[in-house]
């Protein structure tokens, strides 16, 4: 089945995924139908939510002699009556919950196929939390091995092969390798609903990482029984496309309703914190006053509601490039869920999402709190800072955090120390660390909002930032005319404006690419409105541009010809099979399944040159994806084509 990303935010996506009944856009609700009693039925969940793909269970099909006979002759979707996907569970939660249930794990994959299912699920070994490591490795590797006998039996319904592992990484991780090595087609994350129960979120990330690094990211991911909507968000952002939700009728059972934030009983409130349908056409009083059967659906309703408006704020937000925005602000609902925010900062889960990070985004980064100083995009910021960028002096002047960008806010103040000293380098000590002059309209720095004051915690992150940077330069703070005095004079003009455009190559393309490309005579355009750079030619050839919105470069085919001439393969380098070379000549994107290698150190949105097998230049593009992505999808765009060569 088709599934590829068309939109992406963190490590977040929005895919189309496509199924014998329509496609389905993820990240998306699945609610559970049981077909022995129905709140609210598939048409009307169609019609109210437009849910495109429900889940239900053979099990308890396959048990009930009607219902058996019926799906076999009819099919599931006609048994439920809903045209829209399909998926099917096995029997593993039942077997959880109620001890032993006789299911032979081969009979059952068959059946769903024999339904008619478009996901049917393997009958997977439960893992809870309490087990010993040992029962652990035991249960996957039970469940693999029924994995691997169950792919010759799936026939055209895709295939579901739930991660377990307990609340042991390598063994998630592990059994996330195993099963992304067999030809399935979908992953949920198995064994998590007792976590969740306990609100134990931050063994829920650690176990949703762990089980994310060990999968392909080219296949849909489920977090499987997670039906209440305050976790959307997190796990959203760390890969995961696919939630459940009998929440919705459980808790309306119980008459309690759900909200963004938690939960909470009908009985104890007055008034109904919500504009859905039902808390519109109902008051919290009339609500209690209802038919106990009729308040149940209500509620279900309701609680459906809250849960695809928080998938719909998720999608919108993926969008907009703030899904870590969303996810910081739902932390705070929770002790819990903010607790577990703590797991991001450890460094090697960072460098995995930092892989998956965008380099820029439509909108500026918010922050929200002391998480914000820690989100992925960051890291990479100063990863890059330090590993890509060479200051220019090792003698500089700092000014305090101040109007964005700087360049313009210290306008006064840089002119004067530029009369007396030509060399000598400008920083700003700013909520993001050190900021060089030179990248101060480059994205986040002059894309970020921050409060005049911010948190203890990101200020000391700062400071560390720029003490490290600073270490062996010799740094004075600005302190008007008595810092002027201290400068000494130096005769050497410097080019401020191939200053920054080289710093900025750097930053974007790797250490030296800025000199590559500014080996020449230069020549910049710049705006008549604003004054900041907009074209760069070298020996009169167009090699760069600067997007006002990020103030990044997009790199055009004669900078593209530069970089690969002189910057070594597999760097910046984006390899496409010989059957895509006619298209790409022709000025057609890269499609995933082309590519056959790729630099590593490329990122989402990462400008690149689109090379042949031999390293023939080819064309200049975007990638939409980082290199393990494009080796593993089979659907959709890896590099947007900017520029072909003719
Ligand atoms: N429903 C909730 N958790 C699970 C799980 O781990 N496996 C299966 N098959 N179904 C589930
Ligand atoms: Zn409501």
């Amino acid at each position: 089945m088709k599934f590829e990303i068309k939109e992406r935010d963190a490590a977040g996506r929005i895919c189309r995924f496509t199924t014998p009944h329509g496609t389905v856009t993820t990240p998306n609700l699945m609610p559970v139908i049981n077909p022995n009693k129905l709140l609210i039925t598939p048409q009307e969940m169609r019609n109210w939510f437009h849910t495109e793909i429900l889940i239900t269970n053979s099990y308890i099909i396959n048990k009930h002699e009607r219902l058996h006979k019926e799906a076999l002759s009819k099919g599931v979707h006609k048994l439920i009556k809903f045209d829209g996907a399909i998926m099917t569970d096995s029997g593993t939660f039942q077997s959880y919950v109620y001890g032993d249930v006789a299911v032979d794990p081969l009979e059952i994959v068959a059946f769903q196929r024999d339904i008619g299912s478009d996901i049917g699920t393997i009958l997977d070994v439960f893992g809870t939390p309490d087990q010993t490591k040992a029962a652990a490795r035991q249960g996957i590797g039970e469940t693999v091995k029924r994995a691997k006998a169950s792919v010759p039996l799936k026939g055209e319904m895709a295939l579901a092969c739930p991660i377990q592992g307990s609340i042991y990484p390598e063994l998630r991780q592990r059994c996330a390798q195993q099963v992304s090595n067999i030809d399935a087609d979908f992953f949920p994350i198995g064994g998590v609903v007792p976590l969740m129960e306990n609100q134990r979120y931050t063994d829920l990330v650690k176990v949703i990482l762990a089980s994310k690094k060990g999968l392909t990211p080219a296949k849909p991911v489920h977090l499987f029984g997670a039906g209440h909507p305050l976790i959307f968000p997190l796990a959203v952002a760390l890969g995961c496309d696919f939630f459940d939700s009998s929440a919705y009728a459980k808790y309306a059972q119980d008459e309690r309703m759900i909200f963004y934030w938690g939960t909470e009983k009908l009985e104890d409130m007055s008034a109904l914190p919500c504009s859905c349908p039902v808390c519109s056409n109902h008051t919290a009083a009339e609500l209690k006053e209802l038919e106990r059967k009729e308040r149940i659906v209500e509620l279900a309703k309701h609680n459906l509601y809250v849960s695809y408006e928080e998938i719909n704020k998720i999608k919108h937000a993926i969008s907009t490039g703030t899904l870590w925005e969303l996810v910081e602000r739902r932390a705070t609902c929770n002790p819990y869920l903010l607790e577990a925010m703590n797991v991001l900062r450890i460094e090697d889960h960072k460098s995995f999402l930092e892989y998956y990070e965008p380099v820029s985004k439509p909108t500026a980064l918010f922050y929200t709190g002391s998480q914000t100083i820690h989100r992925p995009g960051v890291y990479r910021l100063h990863t890059r800072l330090f590993k890509r960028f060479r200051p220019s002096s090792n003698q500089a002047v700092a000014f305090p955090e101040g109007k964005k960008p700087y360049s313009a806010g210290y306008e006064e103040q840089i002119k004067k120390i530029r009369k007396k000293n030509t060399q000598i380098a400008i920083l700003i000590d700013s909520h993001l660390g050190p900021v060089p002059l030179e990248l101060d309209e480059m994205y986040p720095y002059a894309q970020s909002v921050f409060p005049k004051i911010s948190d203890i915690e990101t200020e000391d992150a700062a400071t560390a930032l720029f003490d490290s940077f600073t270490k062996n330069m010799d740094v004075l703070s600005w302190k008007g005319n008595s810092t002027l005095t201290k400068l000494k004079t130096s005769e050497k003009e410097v080019d401020r404006d191939a200053q920054r455009i080289s710093a900025v190559c750097d930053m974007q393309f790797g250490r030296g690419c800025g000199d590559v490309l500014l080996g020449g005579d230069i020549a910049v355009v710049k705006s008549k409105k604003t004054d900041k750079i907009r074209n760069v030619y070298c020996n009169g050839r167009h090699i760069l541009s600067m997007r006002a919105s990020d103030g990044l470069f997009t790199l055009k085919l004669d900078g593209a010809k530069i970089l690969h001439k002189k910057i070594p393969f597999p760097l910046l380098r984006v390899v496409v099979h010989d059957d895509a070379v006619p298209f790409i000549k022709e000025g057609k994107s890269v499609f995933a399944k082309f590519v056959t290698d790729c630099d590593e150190e490329l990122r989402p949105l990462d400008e690149c040159l689109i090379v042949d097998i031999k390293d023939q230049l080819l064309a200049v593009g975007r990638c939409l994806l980082n290199k393990t992505e494009m080796l593993s999808f089979s659907f959709g765009m890896a590099v947007k084509t900017r520029e072909k060569i003719t």
